[in-house]
């Protein structure tokens, strides 16, 4: 026991080693590991300092200190003449120490906790074929990024390392209300604009500070599912409002009654049919929204890429009477690893959103901030959207192709004027989950839309993602679902 005991313990010192402690209470720590992990048990014998000393090359006193520690905590026992042991309570009290992943017997989620963890979360995309809402990372100009942040953070020094506005960088949000102005037509000053860390982080924040338990706000169905999870923490409910080509049935919202507190939409390409909500629905909604004090949560998340026809004014910028949360994410139009979004919020409903931040995540980070804001102000932001674009278009236009060629027999496909996604129908829906099942074995990811849907009875169909992938990728993964589904069928 002597020479396999030393032996782990000189492993566990060497896995130490980085942290440059002393090698005395390294020793502890080592000893402390093995009793954790059951190498050592209650009433094992260790070796006499003087020879564990001799083994390990260190001076004597050093093990003596460690074993005084240890024995001073209660881990081992030492009697003059008979030796040194581990001690009973010593050993319950290491694997109790090192099990911070064991199970609780005793404590239990709150019923809220239960709801959240029953909504599921949010899951990030994979950029896999053909999982949804996933950019292009590998077109991205990282040396460009790598030239920017080096100049920036040159230019900012310790000044990058400190606590920043919970509300965002002020050069940042003055960067982001100049695009948004430009380009959607949004109505805001840097005043307005929030800088967080990602649209679902805005959703928290809305839903936990303008709804009370009970209160409903009325989403899409079938929709993005971020909305529901956000809902899970604030207690309110969800009102499943019908999509059709149009986007949300807002005629169907106007006859509720009670009106609902508010409702979220995601007007540019509705998640995930991809329809465009018309411009008479978006003045409906605006109408509801004023008659009712209801608010409006309008999720504009890859309103940037539209391929074909001009994009529709956003509904914040039509609004004028300040009930409209505007938000948008840098995940698609930079990175997903940039962690960086914004909201637009009426002016007096700031301070308290930004409150609310500062109880979540407390603020973004300084340097990253920076370096987008000289990205946008040099103008390399819009240009990259611009690529992009043209990226995509050609990439819907060839995933649209192979399905054309390869999948028409199977199941009708909604070409998207634009976003990351197309929706695919089977034909034959009941054969949808064998479907996605063998696709998932050949390693094809096919998500599903009749998940998206609140209520049951959904279309069944995919969410299919093609802007991450090349058009060689695409169609090699529209090939091998071919192929999947004929085996299918033969059997
Ligand atoms: C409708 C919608 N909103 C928001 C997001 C995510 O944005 P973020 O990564 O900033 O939370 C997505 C991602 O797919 C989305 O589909």
């Amino acid at each position: 026991m002597r020479s396999q005991f030393t032996g782990t313990l000189v492993a566990l010192l060497q896995d130490q080693q980085r942290y440059e402690l002393p090698i005395g209470i390294r020793i502890q720590n080592a000893i402390r590991r093995q009793l954790g992990n059951g190498s050592l048990k209650a009433f094992d014998r260790l070796p006499s300092s003087r020879l564990l000393a001799k083994e390990l090359a260190v001076a004597r006193e050093t093990v003596e200190f460690a074993y005084q520690h240890l024995e001073a905590e209660g881990y081992i026992i030492r009697q003059q003449g008979s030796g040194t042991f581990v001690s009973e309570t010593g050993a319950q009290l290491a694997t109790f120490k090192s099990s911070p992943g064991g199970k609780s017997r005793s404590l239990r989620l709150s019923e809220r906790g239960k709801k959240i963890f029953r909504s599921g979360g949010v899951h990030d995309p994979v950029p896999i074929a053909f999982h949804a809402a996933y950019p292009d990372v590998r077109s991205f100009p990282l040396d460009l990024w790598r030239q920017t942040a080096s100049r920036v953070s040159k230019r900012l020094g310790t000044n990058a390392l400190t606590y920043c506005d919970p509300q965002g960088l002020e050069q940042l949000r003055e960067e982001i209300s100049r695009y948004l102005g430009a380009y959607r037509g949004v109505r805001c000053s840097p005043e307005n604009v929030v800088v967080l860390t990602s649209s679902q982080e805005a959703l928290l924040l809305i839903t936990t500070m303008m709804l009370d338990p009970g209160d409903q706000l009325a989403v899409e169905d079938p929709g993005y599912p971020g909305i529901r999870s956000a809902l899970a923490v604030s207690g309110a409910t969800a009102l499943p409002i019908d999509v059709d080509h149009n986007g949300m049935l807002v005629d169907h919202l106007i006859r509720r009654s009670p009106a609902p507190r508010g409702a979220y939409v995601t007007p540019s390409h509705q998640y995930p049919t991809t329809a465009t909500l018309s411009l008479e629905r978006r003045v409906a909604l605006i109408d509801w929204a004023k008659a009712n004090r209801s608010f409006i949560i309008e999720d504009d998340y890859d309103s940037e890429y539209r391929y074909d026809g001009a994009p529709i004014s956003c509904i914040q910028g039509l609004d004028t009477s300040g009930n409209v949360f505007y938000l948008g994410t840098f995940t698609k139009t930079m990175f997903p690893a940039i962690r960086l979004a914004y909201l637009v919020a009426p002016k007096e409903l700031v301070p308290p959103l930004v409150a609310m931040r500062t109880l979540v995540d407390g603020h973004s980070a300084i340097l990253n901030q920076a370096i987008l804001a000289e990205f946008m102000a040099t103008g390399e932001f819009t240009a990259h959207i611009r690529r992009m674009r043209q990226l995509f278009k050609a990439r819907r236009d060839a995933f649209v192709e192979a399905v054309d060629r390869h999948l028409a027999p199977f199941g009708s496909l909604q070409i998207p004027a634009g976003g990351f996604q197309a929706t695919w129908h089977l034909y034959d829906g009941g054969l949808e989950t064998e479907v996605r099942r063998k696709a998932e074995q050949q390693g094809i990811l096919l998500p599903s839309l009749g998940e998206l849907f609140i209520r049951r009875g959904g279309t069944p169909g995919f969410v299919l993602g093609f802007a991450a992938l090349t058009p060689q990728e695409s169609y090699a993964a529209v090939v091998r679902l071919m192929r999947v589904i004929k085996n299918i069928r033969k059997h």
